[in-house]
């Protein structure tokens, strides 16, 4: 098993760059098997979910090219819309974005079920209610998988109950071809549905509004291939601004799109971090005690969700209470019980988490239980006297290339090895 190790207490110093984007990079992929024509994507992430989606459309018949560590080429020409099993789909939530793209392609698709993140309920009622929207016919089978079918998909209007990012990308994916117009409202404006249009109008798509509530797309008949490089990741970039405040440290984060980081270097800001804004790079720089704020995540522009577990780790010892209310998900603080194993001094009341900042963390052993609660380990980490020790630490691997050859780069005295399992000693729960 492997672990990351870290002896904290030292100030991040230096700089990082940032990676593309994980949320955005998958819909990409997906977004790939609608044309026939060969598709070039630059500033792919190395991350565990990407080398998967890759896996998967390999699996479904595409001709995958590595052009190097960051750039991959995909013809989907001689590509087969057989069934997508489970087997596949449960590492990542994104595999969902298949149903969109085959059906989009095909008119049909089988995809099973997708896994992702435990952030408690994770309904899809919205992606199947936009499918049927568009004239397909949505059957349930064994093994979880989900088929749709039509003979001809039909554009249509779909009201979408809550901003969705998955359903709107879903229903973009499966609109590109569909015969007429379509228009998405209530539609999720983050930062990778906004990509995603651009991806498919660079394809020859007709795609207007990606970014507002309302989304309007006119069908046509074909896609062709394109070179396209997709965004700096938003949430990467965040995690990095919050482990040079919380360490205290002096960082110039590079390769970022500052207003895609507004509510994340405001709400540093509002904790006492300084932060100096260029084209492309956001400098942070933190004084030695930070203070306490509220957060409530929401969908985009608001606070995302995404970053709750960074910020709070980092909150654990600013000065005061801070709150955070949990705008999105059912079950997204279990990573507070981790922290209080190191000290923190915290009360979970459902969707609200309250946290009186105490004087600092100690190293102990702990878990991640999903992607950024893994993040906030290694934050936690950094902040803590003494040594963390973080295990399943796989669920790092799916959003960040490297954390721990970047962070050792600032500094940081981390680490990553191979501990044999010793029964009965692993950090229950
Ligand atoms: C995406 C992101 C994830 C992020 C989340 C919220 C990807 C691959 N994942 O997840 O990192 O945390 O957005 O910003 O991009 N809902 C329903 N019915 C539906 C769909 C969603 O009730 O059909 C609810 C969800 O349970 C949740 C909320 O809507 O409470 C938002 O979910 P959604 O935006 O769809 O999140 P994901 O696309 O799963």
């Amino acid at each position: 098993m492997e672990k990351i190790f870290i002896n904290g207490g030292r100030p991040l110093q230096g700089e990082v760059s940032i990676d593309g984007a994980k949320n955005a990079v998958l819909a990409l992929l997906a977004a790939a098997i609608l044309c026939r024509d060969t598709v070039r994507l630059d500033n792919i992430p190395n991350i565990s979910d990407v080398s998967i989606m890759l896996h998967i459309l390999d699996e479904l018949g595409a001709d995958v090219k590595r052009i190097n560590k960051n750039c991959v080429e995909i013809n989907t020409r001689h590509f087969h819309s057989g069934v997508v099993p489970h087997d596949l789909t449960k590492h990542f939530r994104a595999s969902y974005y298949l149903l969109g793209a085959l059906f989009g392609r095909f008119g049909h698709a089988r995809v099973a079920m997708p896994g992702g993140c435990d952030l408690g309920l994770r309904p899809i009622d919205q992606h199947i209610r936009g499918f049927e929207a568009l004239g397909a016919k949505v059957g349930f089978e064994e093994n979880a998988v989900i088929s749709l079918q039509s003979d001809q998909p039909m554009g249509s209007a779909i009201y979408l109950d809550m901003p969705s990012v998955g359903a709107t990308i879903n229903i973009m994916l499966a609109a590109v071809r569909a015969m007429g117009n379509t228009i998405i409202e209530g539609a999720a404006k983050e930062p990778h549905v906004v990509d995603l249009a651009n991806f498919l109008n660079s394809m020859g798509a007709d795609v207007r509004g990606a970014g507002t509530d309302n989304i309007k797309i006119r069908g046509v008949k074909e896609l062709h291939g394109c070179e396209y490089a997709c965004i700096p990741d938003q949430i990467e970039a965040g995690t990095y601004m919050v482990a040079a405040a919380a360490s205290g440290g002096d960082v110039l984060v590079r390769g970022v799109i500052p207003k895609h980081m507004e509510t994340i270097t405001a709400k540093l800001v509002e904790c006492g971090a300084r932060i100096i804004e260029y084209d492309e790079a956001l400098h942070v720089t933190a004084p030695a005690g930070l203070r306490a704020c509220k957060i409530k995540t929401s969908y985009h522009p608001a606070f995302p969700t995404d970053m709750q577990s960074q910020f709070g780790a980092m909150l654990t010892t600013a000065n005061g209470i801070s709150i955070i209310n949990e705008g999105i998900f059912d079950n997204r603080f279990r990573y507070m019980d981790q922290l209080i194993r190191m000290g923190a001094n915290v009360k979970v009341d459902g969707k609200v988490a309250v946290i009186e900042g105490v004087k600092a963390l100690r190293g102990a052993q702990v878990k991640c239980y999903d992607l950024r609660a893994g993040a906030a380990m290694v934050i936690a980490g950094l902040m803590a006297h003494g040594q963390t020790e973080i295990e399943d630490i796989e669920f790092i691997d799916r959003g960040y290339v490297d954390m721990v050859g970047k962070l050792r780069a600032m500094g940081a005295e981390i680490s990553r090895r191979d501990i044999p399992e010793q029964h009965g000693l692993r950090n229950a729960g």
